[in-house]
């Protein structure tokens, strides 16, 4: 077993003053094998971590790794070898544990490992992540510090083109890095860099996903997954519909979604889910939210608060049309996502 945590090697993207924006790595390794880090070793600093390479160190990576007898670190040899011969800032990564990213390589690594399904939402540390990231602008010539945009753009016009900003933000559209296998992205504008999106789920044009958050399996998302919130197997979020997150006041409760549930169009949940629960079309339920418990004959049990019933399933939640109490029932069917939907190949 591998004694490091990862190691990525890889493009970056400079500003003027060498500071990095962003990194790219084709390949990112989880628990890289003890040999193809001494390997790199023996070529960079002993204590290298976030590393900026030079031609002559990626030739010199080729040469060692290419001497070891596994396709991972054949794998990691071309791309040493193709990184040198394009005279791109080449960076080279090793984290030998876990701990929160320190360096705009650090924290690009991370994020790979999300969006390549190398790692599930939660089991990375992203602690401090927003302090680490610049905030750029995403263009069509890539990522631009902020501060040299203007000339940048400028720049472009002189040469007779037209320099689009598609976002200024900190994390850039996952698909830029990564598009994992069989998914169906309709505007991938909407999912971050750092998502982890399930063989199998479809995004609508309204889903949304943020980073350390995703689906893990079949499903499709027309509604807003929240950093940090994990949907499970074969649920589905309606259109329009929200999933609180931790930030900005959403309570500390992690909020995340069990298998085979529905979220209606435009409701929302401030409550993990079960498996097999639904909440009705349009309704919200915080966790301080006061419903009334009903049995199979519609007669009411108990009132509680929502929290209570927090990662429970088979629950119906829906807001009766006549009184406007929130009620809780037996959820009797459980959803049956439309295969013919969830073909993405
Ligand atoms: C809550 C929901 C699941 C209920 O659907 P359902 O289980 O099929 O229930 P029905 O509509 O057949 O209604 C069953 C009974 O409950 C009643 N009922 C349904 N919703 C009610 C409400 N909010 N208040 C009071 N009564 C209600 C119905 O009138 C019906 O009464 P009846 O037995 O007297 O005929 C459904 O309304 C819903 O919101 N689904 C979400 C769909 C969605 O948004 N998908 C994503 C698309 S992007």
């Amino acid at each position: 077993m591998s004694v490091y945590y990862a190691l990525g090697l890889g493009l970056g993207t400079h500003n003027r003053h060498q500071q990095w924006l962003d990194s790219f790595y084709p390949t990112p390794l989880l628990s890289p094998s003890a040999d193809l880090v001494a390997a790199c070793l023996s070529v960079l600093p002993a204590d290298a971590s976030s590393q900026p390479l030079d031609k002559t160190q990626c030739e010199q990576l080729a040469g060692v790794l290419a001497e070891i007898d596994s396709p991972e670190a054949k794998r990691q040899a071309a791309i040493a070898r193709q990184i040198a011969s394009s005279g791109r800032p080449g960076v080279f990564v090793l984290l030998r544990d876990n701990s929160g990213p320190k360096t705009v390589p650090e924290a690009y690594l991370k994020l790979h490992l999300l969006s390549h399904r190398l790692v599930k939402p939660h089991q990375t540390a992203l602690e401090g992540i927003f302090g680490v990231l610049p905030n750029i602008a995403w263009t069509s010539q890539g990522p631009i510090d902020l501060a040299e945009l203007p000339e940048r753009q400028w720049q472009a016009r002189l040469a007779g083109q037209v320099l689009s900003v598609d976002s200024v933000d900190k994390f850039p559209k996952m698909t830029d890095y990564v598009v994992p296998t069989g998914v169906r992205i309709a505007d991938t504008a909407r999912v971050r860099l750092g998502a982890y999106i399930g063989e199998g789920t479809t995004i609508m044009h309204e889903g949304f996903v943020n980073f350390n958050a995703g689906t893990l399996g079949i499903s499709m998302v027309e509604g807003r997954i929240s950093s940090g919130v994990v949907v499970g197997e074969g649920s589905d979020l309606g259109g329009g519909c929200s999933t609180m997150g931790t930030l900005s006041g959403g309570g500390n409760i992690v909020i995340s979604v069990g298998q085979k549930s529905l979220i209606g169009a435009n409701a929302g949940i401030g409550i993990p889910l079960g498996d097999r629960c639904t909440v009705e079309s349009g309704l919200y339920i915080t966790a301080g939210t006061k419903l009334a418990l009903l049995d199979d004959n519609n007669q009411l049990v108990k009132h509680l608060k929502a929290r209570e019933l927090a990662g429970m399933s088979d629950l119906l939640f829906r807001r009766n049309s006549l009184t406007g109490a929130v009620e809780c029932k037996t959820n009797k069917s459980a959803v049956a996502l439309n295969q013919a939907l969830h073909i993405n190949q």
